[in-house]
């Protein structure tokens, strides 16, 4: 795997813990110079020192300030990885709508922002991997939310990689993975979703942060892919 990213500038949003940490863990043994971004600068710093030639910045997604102010700061980067969203998993009627907004802000309006300032420090060599996610394309009650931001999220990367181009753009939709997301629910919850995910997938497993991780690296590198949405669901949509 060493070498796949020689030198390669990479800045993971949301690169402090779960599939962000697992994608920036990845690119850093692939030769990648990383820049963990989080809006706890703290926690950002903690994940970048585990990790050689890393460093990290405040990002806010949802805040435009300080998407503008990292570009500034980091004057150049290859790629940007964006995992971050902010969950509002609730049935119809207990909908809130600052809590909708926070969750568009999060996986749609903040990468189209991230665009904005960051196109103008990437090569015609760099890309951008969003996040995208098996609810858009698997309806199930108390997941309107989710759903329709990560379907945006496929709409987005479509869109992006037409206008940004030569700069590739493209998500990543994982299904249910045990990325250390779900250690909030009690253990016996977490064992029956993680379950359920195995039951309703091709494969019979829920995915593994390294399935997220393997598939980022790859894109990053696959310089005749843009636009895409890759499914990383063990073919969950097809059952
Ligand atoms: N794990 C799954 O089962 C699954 C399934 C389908 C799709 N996905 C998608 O995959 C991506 C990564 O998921 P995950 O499993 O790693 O868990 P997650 O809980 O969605 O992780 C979100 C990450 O984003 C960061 N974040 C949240 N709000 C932010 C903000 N305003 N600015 C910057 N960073 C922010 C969080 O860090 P802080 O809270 O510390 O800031 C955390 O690092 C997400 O987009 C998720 O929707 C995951």
């Amino acid at each position: 795997m060493r070498g796949q990213l020689d030198k390669q500038k990479i800045l993971v949003i949301g690169g402090s813990k779960f599939l962000g940490l697992a994608v920036a863990q990845r690119a850093s043994k692939a030769g990648a110079e990383v820049v963990i971004g989080a809006r706890d600068l703290e926690q950002a710093a903690k994940a970048a020192a585990q990790l050689p030639f890393a460093s990290a910045i405040h990002v806010d997604i949802t805040d435009e300030g300080t998407i503008a102010a990292a570009a500034a700061e980091l004057g150049y980067v290859d790629h940007v990885v964006i995992t971050a969203s902010a969950h509002h998993n609730v049935p119809v009627g207990e909908l809130e709508h600052d809590k909708i907004v926070t969750a568009f802000e999060a996986k749609v309006i903040g990468p189209m922002l991230l665009a904005k300032h960051f196109i103008p420090i990437m090569p015609p060599t760099g890309s951008i991997l969003l996040f995208s996610g098996v609810a858009a394309w698997t309806p199930s009650p108390g997941y309107t939310v989710m759903g329709v931001t990560n379907g945006a999220v496929a709409f987005l990367a479509s869109q992006l990689a037409k206008e940004l181009a030569p700069v590739r753009v493209s998500a990543i939709s994982p299904g249910v993975t045990d990325s250390g997301t779900w250690d909030t629910l009690a253990e016996q919850d977490k064992k029956n979703l993680l379950e359920s995910a195995a039951s309703s997938s091709l494969v019979g497993r829920a995915g593994t942060a390294d399935d997220i991780a393997d598939t980022a690296i790859w894109l990053l590198n696959a310089g005749n892919i843009s636009g895409e949405t890759i499914h990383v669901e063990g073919g969950a949509r097809h059952v």
